[in-house]
């Protein structure tokens, strides 16, 4: 049985909670797309890791842990990950492979990506500043990337670095003033990536259609959300990677047909860290009120999400682009204790009323909610094990979520932790 776990919003919706839990029941969890700009929380016991490149199943010892070829590896966060685990007695040795034709991202990327940033002021894209963008750019244009088989052979890896930070250079000196970075600083930094990486370093697409035919059960991990995919999400505020379940099968190399089923995971609510059109946004009290109660604050960068109510017009979009299956809604807890909940099931664009979600950002920044709300419950969720023990307003209110989106909610979240789960 291969899975694979979508996010149905604009990202953290708990993809790195639902990953671990039902990585329990697999060999193999794979990470195939985006960067160390997804921040996927696991909490086990008293220890909470958030991680940005390794599968989240590989907090589990026995759990292989795959890197396909079109995650922009960044080797230094890579490293520290493995460093943390290792902190924690979880060692990667032996069980974690990262594709020989993933590209890595440099120091420049990341430099790249923050005087960009910078330049552009309030119009600014609201990005990780992980380097994103600048490497999947490079990746496109060809001449000047660098993938992990670079590593293998280091003198010409050095003359390719000398060309790419000469380019580099002429263009962070032309636009934004700034001292030349150093192609001998990189270059000593990729000497001891190649040390440190390359014993993990491999062709990932044999491996994975290897493990297929043994009868490996994959988990296949996320990254992002549907509607920050750079074809079918609200251009220019996306990633630079095809996030949505689109982008599984050309990321991993693993032909969409393999996969039993996908999983989409939403949030009760919806938040979006970074600019671009929300129609739900709740800037106000009830923003607040889901912000502080779901500790609404980026896994990677630390910044305050914007928070609104649920949106079925963008998750029902995530859901029929991905031929999704089912829907692990989470966060139901941070719900409790408002007076009412609102579910948004419609549209209205230019006075007129619609239930397909424009990913157009032009025309989504047009778009006014109409809501359908019902009474919330006061009852805090958090050690409520079945689905029958849950307030009935809270009850109604998944029915409503089901019945909007079309789609069955199999898995509830009511806290961060593994037992703080509903299975339907
Ligand atoms: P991801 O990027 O999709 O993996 O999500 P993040 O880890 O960035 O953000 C989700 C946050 O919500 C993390 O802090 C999780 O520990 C937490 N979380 C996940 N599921 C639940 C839930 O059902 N209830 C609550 N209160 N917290 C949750
Ligand atoms: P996970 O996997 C939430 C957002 C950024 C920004 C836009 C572009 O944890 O759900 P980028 O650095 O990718 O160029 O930024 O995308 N973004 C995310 N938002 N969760 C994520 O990942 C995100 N990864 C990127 O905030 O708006
Ligand atoms: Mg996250």
């Amino acid at each position: 049985m291969n899975s694979c776990i979508i996010g149905l919003q604009w990202g953290d919706e708990g993809k790195g909670k639902i990953i671990d839990i039902l990585a329990e029941n697999c060999d193999i969890v794979v990470r195939y797309s985006g960067g160390a700009n997804a921040g996927h929380t696991v909490v086990v016991g008293d220890n909470r890791f958030a991680l940005h490149l390794l599968p989240s199943g590989s907090v589990r010892p026995n759990i292989i842990c795959v890197i396909t070829n079109a995650v922009v590896v960044d080797p230094e966060t890579l490293l520290k990950e493995i460093e943390t685990l290792a902190q924690k007695n979880i060692t990667l040795t032996e069980r974690l492979l990262i594709s020989e034709n993933a590209h890595m991202v440099l120091d420049y990327h990341k430099k790249e990506d923050q005087l960009r940033e910078e330049s552009l002021g309030k119009n600014k894209l609201g990005t990780t500043i992980r380097g994103i963008g600048p490497c999947y750019a490079d990746k496109v244009g060809r001449s000047y990337a660098l993938r992990m088989s670079d590593l293998r052979n280091l003198e010409k890896l050095k003359a390719k670095l000398q060309t790419i930070v000469d380019y580099k250079n002429k263009i962070f000196a032309a636009l934004y003033n700034i001292e030349p970075i150093r192609a001998d600083t990189i270059f000593e930094k990729c000497k001891s990536y190649a040390d440190k990486l390359l014993p993990f370093t491999t062709d990932t697409t044999e491996f994975l259609h290897k493990s297929i035919a043994d009868g490996k059960s994959i988990l296949f991990e996320g990254a992002q959300g549907t509607l920050l995919d750079l074809d079918h999400g609200t251009f220019p505020f996306v990633t630079s990677s095809n996030s949505s379940a689109l982008g599984m099968s050309a990321g991993s190399g693993v032909p969409v047909k393999m996969i039993d089923k996908f999983i989409g995971v939403a949030k009760a609510y919806t938040t979006r860290v970074g600019a671009g059109p929300f129609p739900t946004e709740q800037d106000n009290e009830t923003g607040q009120y889901i912000r502080d109660k779901g500790g609404e604050y980026g896994t990677t960068t630390g910044r305050p999400r914007r928070c609104g109510w649920f949106d079925a017009v963008a998750v029902s979009y995530s859901l029929t682009i991905g031929a999704i299956d089912s829907i692990a809604l989470m966060h139901l807890d941070t719900l409790s204790g408002l007076d009412e909940v609102k579910i948004c099931r419609a549209y209205k664009i230019n006075g007129k009323e619609t239930t397909f979600f424009p990913a157009n950002t032009t025309k989504l920044a047009q778009a006014s909610p109409i809501y359908e709300t019902i009474p919330a419950w006061e009852q805090e969720l958090t050690d409520v094990k079945d689905f029958h023990d849950l307030p009935k307003n809270a009850q109604d209110y998944l029915m409503l979520v089901e019945e909007m989106t079309g789609k069955p909610v199999t898995i509830i979240g009511v806290g961060p932790k593994r037992a703080q789960t509903i299975f339907r």
